[in-house]
């Protein structure tokens, strides 16, 4: 990596606005202090980003996207940091590039543009005679190997040798994922799908085996810095496209249900490519509709994708409906064998994330059972209590009362019996109310560090520990920043932190936060105290902990005084 010291970005984002440059990839308008306009890194068509001119940062309150200058460059066009740096540098006459830092874009996508041609044109040789024949025996027409870029890969013409002819470098090929460490094609006789990211770029490729016996029917392209499988979804691109008509995404696991759905006229579907939904697909799912149709393999393993990605979605405000295909099918299976009415038929009656978790509750139970049937009817009330709308709570104790032959009434108090013991537990979450707390503290100090040289120095002096590790290490990075540079300011730090990919996240989330601006010295002082006092009840909860496990009568009074030496440190004295 090209090396630019910090004093030289700094220099640069001084001498930039970032105003300036945003407006000239988003438009922006004047919305008092700050400037306003659609954000270009989630999908929206509303103005949720703020360009603030004053603090030199840019901020999405939709998808909490936020950063300098140089970040929002990098983002936008693809490119490293270090490669915006120079890109906005150069600008301003600064020659702060090496070779690799000039070129503005990645070739990656080019390359990857350039070997699905390539295996798409091998397809359609002689060599992919016995290819085609598969694909079409699967159904699969012309028209649709070209809409998806279906290829093939072959043994015969290397895509290495024809990329490093075209000068790739081998070690280029060797690090997105197409050319092994011995210098030879990852994909040799298979038939290829390329795989894009969010914004359509291709990214990746999956090879199915088509006539001969492997163990992995399906090789996926290794993760590289620009496919990781947990941040991508299949069709994404083209399925967003498709929600201004129906506004509902369809989730299943395989490429060829995305492409079977689309030779029936049904493109709003996406592939989890047979991962489990993650925190980041959750994101992307959230920001591409609010109507979400699970509709996974009919067979066992399906039932368990299901079930984990209805509980990762399940605190999102999506509207989440459950298909389950009958008879272990999956939906490429079962739009052939039973057409495209049927399947949408199957879409139309999915039924809802309450009524799904109600059949699961029943499986695996014998209903001539009386014990069964009630602790049957304690899984459901268990359910329901978490449940929000009171109409669907009702309707489901009514149904199991009328089903059972129980009285409603018993049912309904068993029911608040379960709903008072829950709130007693509640108790317990007095602790989280004061994480709560301690959390804003947390995220507060660090925002006003940024703002405010006298919030580093009083941090510095005063707060013990935070017991957060990211924001202790935050804490530590901008102390020593401003020990360096004696001066602080947040668009500068952001270009410090942004490799350092875990801290600059959280550093995100709590710009994102979207804090007020001017603060009091008595609001630092409250944060200060609420943080000591948290790291004193995290302590004594530790302590208390040892004190029930030990054993030795001269180590437990000695825990006992450590608690109460704690305890009896007045607020006042934490303060110098
Ligand atoms: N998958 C994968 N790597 C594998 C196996 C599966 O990436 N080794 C992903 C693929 O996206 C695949 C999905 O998981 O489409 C579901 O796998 P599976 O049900 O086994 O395949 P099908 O989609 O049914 O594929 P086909 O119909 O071609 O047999
Ligand atoms: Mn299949």
């Amino acid at each position: 990596m090209t090396y630019i010291s910090n004093d030289i970005i700094n220099e640069i984002r001084n001498r930039t606005d970032i105003v300036e440059v945003v407006s000239k990839y988003v438009n922006l308008t004047k919305k008092g202090k700050n400037y306003i306009g659609v954000c270009p890194f989630h999908d929206d068509h509303s103005p949720s980003m703020s360009v603030s001119p004053e603090k030199q940062i840019f901020t999405c309150f939709s998808c909490g996207a936020s950063g300098n200058v140089f970040t929002f460059v990098a983002d936008f066009e693809h490119i490293s940091f270090v490669q915006a740096v120079s890109l906005l540098g150069e600008k301003l006459g600064y020659k702060v590039s090496s070779d690799n830092a000039v070129r503005k874009r990645d070739d990656y996508f080019e390359i990857y543009d350039i070997a699905s041609k390539f295996y798409q044109n091998s397809l359609n040789t002689s060599m992919g005679k016995n290819a085609i024949e598969y694909l079409n025996k699967r159904s699969i027409d012309k028209n649709t190997i070209k809409k998806f870029g279906i290829g093939l890969s072959v043994q015969k013409v290397s895509l290495t040798d024809y990329l490093r002819n075209k000068k790739y470098s081998l070690d280029k090929l060797i690090d997105i994922g197409l050319t092994n460490d011995n210098g030879k094609d990852i994909f040799i006789n298979r038939i290829m799908f390329p795989i894009y990211d969010l914004s359509g770029n291709p990214v990746a490729f999956s090879g199915r085996i088509y006539n001969t016996k492997d163990t992995s029917k399906y090789i996926n392209t290794k993760e590289t810095e620009k496919f990781k499988k947990g941040k991508i979804l299949y069709n994404y691109h083209i399925a967003k496209e498709h929600l201004q008509k129906n506004d509902t995404v369809i989730i299943v696991e395989g490429f060829m249900d995305v492409i079977r759905a689309s030779t029936v006229g049904i493109n709003n579907v996406i592939a989890t490519m047979g991962t489990a939904i993650t925190k980041d697909h959750k994101n992307i799912i959230k920001n591409m509709t609010k109507n979400v149709i699970l509709c996974f393999d009919g067979d066992a393993a399906g039932e368990k994708a299901t079930i984990s990605a209805m509980e990762m979605l399940e605190d999102t405000q999506l509207n989440i409906k459950i298909v389950r295909l009958p008879n272990d099918m999956d939906p490429d299976e079962y739009i052939l064998k039973e057409g495209k009415d049927s399947f949408i038929n199957q879409l139309d009656s999915a039924i809802s994330l309450i009524d799904y978790k109600m059949e699961l509750l029943k499986k695996n139970r014998d209903f001539s059972d009386v014990k069964d049937i009630s602790s049957y009817v304690n899984s459901v009330i268990k359910e329901l209590a978490g449940e929000k709308d009171d109409i669907v709570i009702e309707l489901n104790l009514k149904k199991i009362a009328t089903n059972f032959g129980i009285e409603y009434s018993t049912i309904f108090d068993r029911y608040n019996e379960y709903k008072k013991e829950k709130r007693e537990v509640k108790k317990d979450i007095k602790l989280r109310k004061y994480y709560n707390k301690y959390s804003q503290a947390e995220n507060s100090l660090i925002y006003y560090m940024l703002k405010d040289s006298s919030v580093i120095k009083m941090v510095e002096n005063r707060v013990g520990y935070f017991p957060t590790k990211n924001i202790r290490e935050l804490s530590n990075e901008i102390i020593y920043y401003f020990h360096k540079y004696g001066i602080i300011s947040i668009a500068d730090f952001i270009s410090y932190i942004s490799d350092k990919e875990q801290l600059y996240n959280t550093l995100k989330e709590i710009i994102a936060m979207n804090l007020k601006d001017d603060f009091q010295i008595d609001e630092i002082e409250d944060y200060i105290f609420v943080i000591n006092e948290y790291h004193k009840e995290m302590k004594i909860i530790d302590l208390s902990k040892k004190l029930k496990e030990e054993k030795d009568p001269l180590k437990q009074a000695k825990i006992s005084l450590e608690i109460m030496k704690i305890r009896g440190v007045k607020k006042d004295d934490t303060r110098d």
